[in-house]
């Protein structure tokens, strides 16, 4: 008995890793099924993808759909045409997907289309924005699951206001937390980090990766001329994901204080975070790890999926208003900024209980 488990894309794999871990865990009490790992392809070069799988333990795919670089049409289309020639070879009995990115909903559909149960891990979660693809991703994949693993009550109740039914919904914690506490103390001090000089708690994080951020040149300039100057000085380390590196490369000149690198893996990513002054980003997940590691994180977006980041973490929207990021670095800079609690179930135990749930689930 085969369960696909879906991976395309960076955060996919941070993940997977702690199902998967979960299910070497539990799988000597005989569960009966077994996983299948289907890599779309979508990120795919050593930075963005291999490493990732070396340094969270994550076995080799069992398959690749080798989707690549494409327009969302192409990708969403690519990834279909790819999972569906493997259903049709050799359907399974439940296909998991995680997050909300392309490979997601595209592999949600197709298994729908094969009378495949779909469980979307991360269900529930909404930002109201539709101009994201993310947005469309979840609202698309939470219409056809069966099943759904949730990060929060926000998402619980969004679920059930959509008219999903308590029984389809799993309150588990979050995946993304599990991979974090079990790494953390295998972080790893990026080489470049002394050859530059750079000291601990005296430097900000930056990443920004979101077509609304990065596409237009002139905005993404003026973005990080005020990120720049906000940081009065202090060194920022950007880790330029492959959209925005392709942009910066029609920009002559960054900001003295911005020192661009290329994508980090994952230990060393969030060894930069653990020891930073401050994170600023436009990614989900970043703001969930920079909460549990109760990091500063300015979020330059205007709304958020993960409310909790906010009202309960260490993360804040600010938009893209340059009075709103000095202002918030100000408090940061005074050692003002509001500390963490832990959100709940956020305790290191979703893969397990996630595994837990699909062993009842799927008991013949
Ligand atoms: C995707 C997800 C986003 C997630 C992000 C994490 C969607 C809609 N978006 O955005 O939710 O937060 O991943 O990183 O799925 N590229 C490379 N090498 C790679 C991968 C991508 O050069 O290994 C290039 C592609 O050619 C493309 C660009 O990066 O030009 C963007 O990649 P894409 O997969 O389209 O989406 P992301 O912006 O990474």
């Amino acid at each position: 008995m085969i369960v696909d488990i879906i991976a395309g894309t960076r955060p996919n794999f941070v993940k997977i890793s702690a199902i998967l871990r979960a299910f070497s865990v539990l799988q000597q009490s005989n569960l009966g099924w077994s996983f299948r790992l289907i890599h779309t392809g979508q990120h795919y070069d050593n930075n963005m993808s291999d490493s990732f799988f070396v340094q969270l333990g994550i076995q080799d795919p069992d398959l690749n759909l080798e989707v690549g670089s494409g327009t969302v049409a192409e990708q969403i289309s690519k990834i279909m045409i790819g999972y569906e020639k493997v259903l049709s070879n050799s359907p399974s009995i439940l296909c998991i997907v995680v997050g909300d990115v392309t490979s997601t909903m595209a592999c949600a559909i197709t298994a729908k289309n094969f009378n495949i149960p779909v469980a979307h891990v991360e269900g529930g979660i909404r930002s109201g924005d539709q101009s994201m693809p993310e947005e469309i991703n979840r609202i698309v994949t939470d219409s056809i699951t069966d099943w759904f693993f949730t990060t929060s009550e926000t998402a619980n109740n969004n679920l059930k206001s959509f008219g999903i039914k308590n029984d389809q919904i799993f309150f588990v914690g979050n995946t993304m937390v599990d991979t974090l506490l079990v790494n953390i103390k295998n972080f790893i001090q990026p080489a470049f980090f002394n050859e530059m000089s750079l000291q601990k708690d005296n430097y900000i994080v930056l990443t920004l990766h979101r077509p609304n951020n990065v596409d237009g040149l002139d905005n993404f300039i003026l973005l990080l001329e005020a990120i720049a100057h906000s940081a009065k000085g202090m060194p920022i380390i950007f880790p330029a994901h492959p959209r925005t590196a392709k942009n910066l490369e029609s920009i002559k000149r960054l900001p003295n204080n911005i020192i661009l690198i290329n994508p980090q893996p994952y230990l060393e990513f969030n060894w930069l975070v653990k020891h930073a002054k401050a994170v600023i980003t436009d990614s989900g997940g970043i703001s969930e790890e920079a909460t549990m590691l109760n990091i500063p994180c300015l979020t330059i977006r205007d709304n958020t999926e993960r409310p909790e980041t906010v009202e309960l973490g260490t993360n804040e929207l600010v938009g893209s208003n340059p009075e709103a990021l000095e202002q918030n670095l100000k408090i940061i800079f005074q050692s003002q900024w509001k500390k963490a609690t832990v959100p709940e179930l956020w305790d290191g135990n979703a893969g397990l209980r996630i595994i837990k749930i699909l062993q009842k689930l799927l008991a013949p």
